[in-house]
């Protein structure tokens, strides 16, 4: 296992599997009356969220007090980054009160990057701008193995906001080395132009992009990173690219990374179906963040 989790990118398909049962354990766990498994007892986790969060916040901060961890939560509202301190001088001066590892959620690319190589302790990036969500990928794809007991050959759907979408990088990097199939939907305006050579196919229609996949992940639109609207209106989004009922075939599964804009990109009736695995997805993040922190902080 490496020292940080950085990206996807950086992970063998041994490390992502032992993640799994180390997951696996943890969910174990999770179940029992404690709910607790102190193996971080004495360690110290700072969470540093530059941009808002609730599943990936929350379920690091419970993961690292079912460990046994004590939990810095930074906020950057309130703090003295508004008296000019840096990022750097930050995170030193959070490392000097005694903290073993770093979760970081920041809206510059690579800024969980540029802290790994300033910092003697394990970072965890929690999303970076457009960059990576790998912790996002990690627990959607162990939702899936949970779900059908494998990965190799199933087919998974990404629909909607390629273009601003970490999680959606996040899976390509991850797919190949599980052996899952992706395919790829958004209006024309939302896909990232070079994604069209990256081998992964570009579907324009939602019914095609879906028929024969065993599961979808429905990505939000992400309103508050398009500078300029890439559709004419979300009625027209919602009209051509929402996920519907009447697009789900028996057996296929639904995922969401949260959070959902309602009547955007998913059909009100999808969200609480029986395809839906959306809830599924919050409960696995914190046994999958369990098995990071663990695995970083211990191995
Ligand atoms: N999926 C996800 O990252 O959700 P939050 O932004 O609430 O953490």
């Amino acid at each position: 296992m490496m020292k940080h989790l950085l990206g996807i990118r950086d992970l063998t398909t041994a490390d992502i599997l032992q993640l799994y049962e180390l997951a696996d354990r943890f969910y174990e766990v999770l179940q029992q009356p404690t709910r607790k498994a102190p193996a971080l007892s004495g360690k110290t986790v700072a969470l540093l969220f530059f941009e808002s969060s609730t599943r990936t916040k929350l379920s690091f901060e419970l993961a690292a007090k079912r460990l046994g961890a004590d939990v810095l939560n930074f906020s950057a509202s309130g703090s003295s980054l508004s008296k000019g301190e840096t990022l750097l001088d930050t995170a030193l001066n959070i490392l000097a009160m005694g903290v073993d590892a770093f979760v970081v959620r920041h809206h510059g690319v690579g800024t969980a990057h540029f802290l790994a190589a300033h910092l003697p302790t394990p970072v965890i990036n929690a999303g970076d701008g457009t960059h990576e969500h790998p912790t996002q990928a990690l627990l959607d794809t162990y939702t899936l193995r949970k779900h059908f007991g494998y990965l190799e050959g199933l087919t998974l759907t990404i629909i909607g906001d390629l273009f601003h979408s970490r999680v959606a990088l996040s899976h390509l990097h991850i797919a190949p080395k599980l052996g899952l199939v992706v395919r790829l939907c958004a209006p024309p305006t939302l896909v990232p132009p070079l994604w069209y050579n990256l081998g992964f196919p570009v579907y324009h229609r939602v019914e095609d992009a879906i028929k024969g996949a065993n599961a979808l992940l429905v990505l939000r639109m992400q309103k508050e990173r398009q500078a300029h609207p890439p559709i004419a209106s979300w009625e027209e989004y919602a009209r051509f690219y929402q996920v519907r009922p009447e697009h789900l075939s028996e057996g296929q599964v639904l995922m969401h990374p949260g959070p959902i804009n309602w009547g955007v990109e998913l059909h009100p009736d999808l969200i609480r179906s029986g395809a839906s695995r959306i809830l599924d997805q919050v409960t696995h993040g914190v046994a999958i963040r369990m098995a990071i922190l663990y695995a970083l902080l211990l191995q």
